[in-house]
């Protein structure tokens, strides 16, 4: 062995010694009754969704991620659910190296140290995997962040003067939770959603943004004019709302055709000026997913790559 492969053992091993004592450390914020508390209303809360059809919504692909999601959260969902392979698969983006670098300094130049620091701090809920023990932050709240940072460099408008936002397949709620940070101003934040997926955001968004400012919305009234609202899919016909802004990445590909034509088409995007979408070229586990280019063209959006990731694309108006 060479002094030098010496070093870089050395580097790296202390690396993940102090990754793994940042991980303790965000563990032990964890407001551990808060959780038990919320989690044992996780149930009722999914169950008021039940018998809700999925049918023409969702593809193949995502019935089959909510079937696997479904045994990894049942009865309650584990305290580190953002481990569960299910999640990381289809989710989470922890993939470190080169594609890190990169967005790390898109992100520096972006928003600056200071202002990075304050974003970038993980939430410990679901014990997500830091990748940066002095920002305490993980890869995927940088991958998200690097959305909002992208869109605000190419349209150059600020994300924070959007009061209303929907934002379509939300994974676990990060990208809401970020928005929340980035912006003091909002006033009204919907996140359509699979059933089980509703519930997992009702969970970590109560946990991370306060649960009086989140509620679920099934379809019955008007839905909340202000705060956090969380919607089942199956109760769109019934959302009768206009955003500012809507965000949809990586979700609106992975739905169905009739799902992305009611949006873009029958909804008109909700009327939203701006847009913020990222998507993938079709694939064979999403032979449609590339439908959103032609859609996004179509409704006047900037298309440009994403760069990290061969063959995905945003979308910004
Ligand atoms: C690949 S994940 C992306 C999550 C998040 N937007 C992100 O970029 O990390 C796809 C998201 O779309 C949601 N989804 C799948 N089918 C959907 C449908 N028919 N309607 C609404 N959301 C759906 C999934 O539950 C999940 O939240």
């Amino acid at each position: 062995m060479t002094g030098g492969t010496i070093a870089a053992m050395s580097q790296s091993l202390l690396e993940s010694v102090t990754l793994g004592l940042a991980q303790r450390r965000l563990r032990a914020q964890l407001d551990t009754r808060r959780w038990r508390a919320l989690t044992r209303r996780f149930p009722g809360v999914l169950a008021s969704m039940e018998g809700m059809d999925l049918g023409p919504w969702v593809t193949p692909l995502w019935e089959g991620f909510n079937a696997k999601m479904l045994s990894a959260i049942e009865p309650v969902p584990p305290m580190r659910f953002l481990r569960e392979s299910v999640i990381r698969r289809s989710m989470f983006v922890d993939v470190r190296g080169a594609w890190l670098q990169a967005q790390m300094e898109l992100l520096t130049g972006h928003f600056g140290a200071e202002q990075l620091r304050e974003l970038a701090a993980e939430t410990p809920v679901g014990d997500p995997p830091l990748c940066d023990a002095s920002l305490m932050t993980s890869h995927n709240t940088v991958h998200h962040l690097a959305h909002l940072a992208r869109y605000e460099q190419h349209t150059g408008s600020q994300l924070a003067a959007c009061s209303t936002v929907l934002e379509w397949g939300g994974g676990y709620g990060n990208l809401c939770r970020l928005m929340h940070r980035m912006s003091s101003e909002l006033e009204r934040y919907i996140i359509v959603d699979t059933p089980l997926f509703c519930a997992l955001q009702w969970l970590y968004l109560s946990m991370t943004l306060g649960e009086d400012r989140v509620s679920l919305w099934t379809g019955n009234g008007d839905p909340p004019a202000t705060g956090l609202v969380i919607v089942p899919v199956p109760a769109v016909p019934e959302l009768d709302v206009n955003v500012d802004l809507l965000i949809s990445t990586w979700a609106l590909s992975e739905c169905s055709p009739l799902a992305q034509d009611h949006v873009s088409g029958a909804r008109d995007w909700f009327g939203a000026v701006r847009l913020l979408l990222a998507f993938q070229a079709s694939n064979a586990q999403l032979p449609e997913a590339g439908r959103l280019d032609a859609i996004a063209r179509n409704a006047d959006c900037d298309v440009l790559p994403v760069g990290v990731i061969d063959d995905n694309f945003y979308a910004f108006r």
